[in-house]
């Protein structure tokens, strides 16, 4: 029997659970988000995200075992996000997993968030091959990277400022729609005319892979002072900066491919469920005989499932251990892990 890892993922605001067995694939997978609860307040509350988190984590890891008929004593490790994310919540996850795997006299293997995110296309079929360029789209992270393999990651370019996903909810919120925004700025932006709004494309001819998005918000909200507030001004300002993000990320992804000479592109993190985005970069890239890999929807924004996948990957490599410890790192730069391999 080959084995089975569970998945906990804590990092922000959303609780997710997954099994994943090697050779056979996802077993079971559950998803708690707290949006609607940090909607009130415009952004997410780290303490209240943590409360929440303790109370949703047992009873999520209960039916998914339920779901995947698996018994607590079938578990083979348990595998959790050490980080990087709010410090609380990743704790949360962290305590549960090394908890629950010294009671079973498990081995445990903390993940990194955006290692998930990375691999998580590897989860969906057809799935792409190593190497491959990743443009990785979250809320708190714009990256462009070269993935060898498990643990071989190149950093080609990052934002400088704001990450796209802010730059999504930041024009969003400016527009008076609720947070996160992205996916709601991106329905608006449906009912707008193309065209009508010229903003800013900050650092499209950079010549690096590096991207900057707080000058687009600033230029968001001198349009938003300066036009009429009618719900078709409005949805045409959303047409105009889901546009212009959606350029620099295009633009940008097709210089790293053509600068690294591959031509696999996987798209990762939550602005990779953007529509548009997706169809632009599908487009753009075929055009030059590239292939462009997503995630399912579900597995784009957090959950558990990629944490687990990315679990089994890295235990298949040996790389768990039963030193049961609480070390979450809050900030963490993916490119540490080269060096574990
Ligand atoms: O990867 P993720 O779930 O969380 C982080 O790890 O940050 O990404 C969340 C981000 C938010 O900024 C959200 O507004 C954005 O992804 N997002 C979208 C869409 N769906 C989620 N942005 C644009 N279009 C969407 N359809
Ligand atoms: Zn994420």
């Amino acid at each position: 029997m080959s084995l089975i890892t569970l998945g906990i993922e804590s990092s922000c605001d959303e609780t997710g659970i997954a099994l994943y067995q090697m050779g056979t694939g996802l077993l079971a997978h559950a998803l708690h988000t707290q949006i609607a609860m940090h909607s009130e307040y415009g952004g997410v509350v780290p303490e209240l995200a943590s409360r929440d988190h303790v109370q949703r984590i047992v009873p999520l890891i209960r039916q998914v075992l339920h779901e995947g008929g698996v018994s607590l004593k079938q578990v083979d490790a348990i595998a959790y996000t050490q980080g990087p994310g709010l410090g609380g919540a990743l704790l949360v996850g962290a305590s549960v997993a090394n908890a629950l795997a010294f009671a079973l006299d498990l081995p445990t293997i903390g993940i990194h968030h955006l290692e998930g995110h990375l691999l998580s296309p590897l989860l969906s079929d057809p799935a792409p091959e190593f190497p491959f360029v990743a443009l990785l789209v979250s809320g708190g992270h714009t990256q462009l990277m070269r993935v060898d393999g498990v643990g071989e990651y190149q950093l080609l370019g990052e934002t400088l400022d704001d990450a796209a996903g802010e730059a999504f909810d930041k024009s969003a919120k400016l527009l008076g729609l609720d947070y996160p925004g992205g996916a709601a700025l991106a329905a608006l932006a449906a009912q707008g005319h193309p065209n009508l709004y010229k903003l800013p494309r900050p650092m499209l001819h950079s010549g690096d892979f590096d991207f900057s998005f707080s000058g687009l918000k600033t230029a968001v909200l001198t349009l938003v002072r300066n036009s009429d507030d009618g719900p078709q001004t409005r949805a045409d300002i959303a047409h105009a900066a889901q546009e212009a993000i959606i350029d620099v990320l295009a633009y940008k992804a097709r210089a790293a491919l053509a600068h690294t000479g591959l031509d696999q592109l996987v798209v990762a993190g939550g602005v990779g469920a953007n529509r548009l985005l997706r169809e632009r970069l599908t487009r753009d890239i075929e055009k030059r005989g590239g292939r462009v890999f997503y995630p399912d929807l579900e597995f784009c924004t957090d959950n558990g499932a990629m944490i687990a996948f990315a679990g089994a990957l890295r235990l298949a490599r040996q790389q768990g251990d039963k030193h049961y410890r609480f070390n979450v790192k809050a900030r963490w730069n993916l490119q540490e892990l080269n060096h574990a391999g």
